[in-house]
């Protein structure tokens, strides 16, 4: 992966940032690309974001050492633009080799661009909070637990408060 030069967001980038935390985890979360702080220290949800995340994960009372956390593009984009379709599926079959050794119960996605490179057109207004099931053909079933992204919710109030609800319906889910 650190070799991977799929789409152009390796010219731009100081390293490839892989993934961070246990590769036994029952739970993955899937952010969108690295930002600035995640981009030096080569470690995803380093940032204010992952303070957040880190933040929500000492809420339930579950370690971030114990999960996995990565995203959906390697690569920082410039000037943390959004990625672009192309950037998001180059880099899939990174995140599909990542799921398919790690095994999780859940997969969590971390805002839209996570989300709808699962599950395309939905939204996530109408889908966050709840498990989705879906069927990849590499991977077989998955169960998505989509919710907004924290950037967003450090925005919105109304978004922070969903975010924390969703958030709190976790420990049960891994329970099942
Ligand atoms: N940091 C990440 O690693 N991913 C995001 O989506 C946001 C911040």
């Amino acid at each position: 992966m650190s070799a991977c030069n799929n789409c152009t967001l390796y010219k731009n980038c100081s390293r490839v940032v892989f993934g961070d935390g246990n590769p036994e985890a029952e739970i993955i979360f899937i952010g969108e690309a690295p930002g600035k702080k995640e981009d030096e220290l080569g470690i995803p949800f380093v940032g204010s974001t992952g303070r957040i995340l880190d933040k929500m994960l000492a809420s339930i009372k579950i370690k971030r050492e114990d999960v996995y956390l990565t995203n959906i593009c390697k690569c920082r984009p410039p000037e943390n633009r959004d990625p672009l379709p192309e950037e998001v599926s180059e880099c899939w079959p990174w995140l599909e080799k990542q799921i398919a050794i790690i095994e999780p119960k859940i997969i969590v996605t971390l805002g839209k661009y996570a989300l709808n490179s699962f599950v395309p057109n939905v939204k996530i207004s109408e889908v966050h909070g709840k498990i989705l099931k879906i069927n990849i053909p590499k991977l077989g079933e998955l169960k998505i637990f989509p919710l907004h992204h924290p950037a967003a919710a450090r925005i919105s109030r109304k978004t922070r408060t969903l975010f924390e609800e969703d958030f709190a319906k976790i420990p049960s889910l891994l329970k099942k």
